[in-house]
């Protein structure tokens, strides 16, 4: 919908993570909420990346053997945080947050996101502005903030 608001054209594949985390697994065919692993979406700028003891909140049990999941463990054992590659972006000088979308503008992950539970691995996307501004103008949101939101 948004799409071709995008610097780079949605791409089929992103970056290689150094986990093969995959959403179309977790989001789409287990039907895990997104908030369940990005609990802070609705209360602050970032959604947050789980750590990694939340994902043995359940491979604990699930498939603890599986060849990803022990790469998972020596992360969890050394006490690193796992280095996830980022693949969502906003220029530098733009402030996004995540909490006046989700709380008071009712917008959907979707919508900002596209369908990451029918992906395995997220592809890199580079927002634009008009990516913001043509979503507030057609919301009646606030469009006079471009000057709060660049510093
Ligand atoms: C209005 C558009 C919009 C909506 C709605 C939105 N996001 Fe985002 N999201 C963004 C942008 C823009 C970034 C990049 C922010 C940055 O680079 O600072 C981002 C980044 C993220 C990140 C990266 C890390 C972080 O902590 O910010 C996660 C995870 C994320 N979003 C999850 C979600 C989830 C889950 C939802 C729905 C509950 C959601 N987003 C809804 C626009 C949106
Ligand atoms: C709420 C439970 C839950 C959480 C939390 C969870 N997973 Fe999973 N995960 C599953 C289930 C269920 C499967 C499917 C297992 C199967 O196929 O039998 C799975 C499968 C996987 C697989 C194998 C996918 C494949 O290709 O078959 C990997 C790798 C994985 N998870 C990594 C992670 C990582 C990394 C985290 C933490 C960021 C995580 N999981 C958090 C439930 C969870
Ligand atoms: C089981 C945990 C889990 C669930 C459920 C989950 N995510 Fe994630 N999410 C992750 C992990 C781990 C990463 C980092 C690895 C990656 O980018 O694939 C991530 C990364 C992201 C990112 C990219 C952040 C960035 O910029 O690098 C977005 C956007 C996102 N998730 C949105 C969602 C949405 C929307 C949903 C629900 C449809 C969802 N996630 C469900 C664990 C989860
Ligand atoms: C899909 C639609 C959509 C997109 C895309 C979107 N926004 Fe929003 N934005 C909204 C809505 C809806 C609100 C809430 C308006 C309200 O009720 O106050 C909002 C609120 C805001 C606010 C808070 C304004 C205030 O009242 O304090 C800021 C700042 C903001 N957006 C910045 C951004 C930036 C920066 C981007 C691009 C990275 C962006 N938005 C992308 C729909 C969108």
């Amino acid at each position: 919908m948004f799409f071709f608001f995008y610097i780079y054209p949605h791409r089929e594949l992103g970056p290689a993570q150094p986990i093969a985390f995959s959403h179309r697994v977790h989001a789409g065919v287990k039907t895990i909420d997104c908030r369940f692993c990005h609990p802070f979406v609705a209360r602050s700028a970032r959604a947050g990346i789980p750590d990694v003891q939340k994902c043995f909140f359940c491979h604990e049990y699930i498939i603890p053997l599986h060849p990803e999941i022990r790469k998972e463990r020596r992360y969890f054992d050394t006490a690193n945080p796992v280095p996830w590659v980022r693949v969502f972006y906003v220029p530098d000088f733009v402030k996004f947050k995540h909490q006046p979308h989700i709380q008071w503008g009712n917008v959907e992950c979707v919508e900002c996101h596209g369908a990451v539970e029918t992906l395995d691995r997220l592809p890199a996307v580079s927002f634009q502005m008009n990516f913001c501004i043509e979503c507030h103008r057609s919301r009646d949101a606030q469009l006079d903030c471009w000057l709060a939101c660049h510093h």
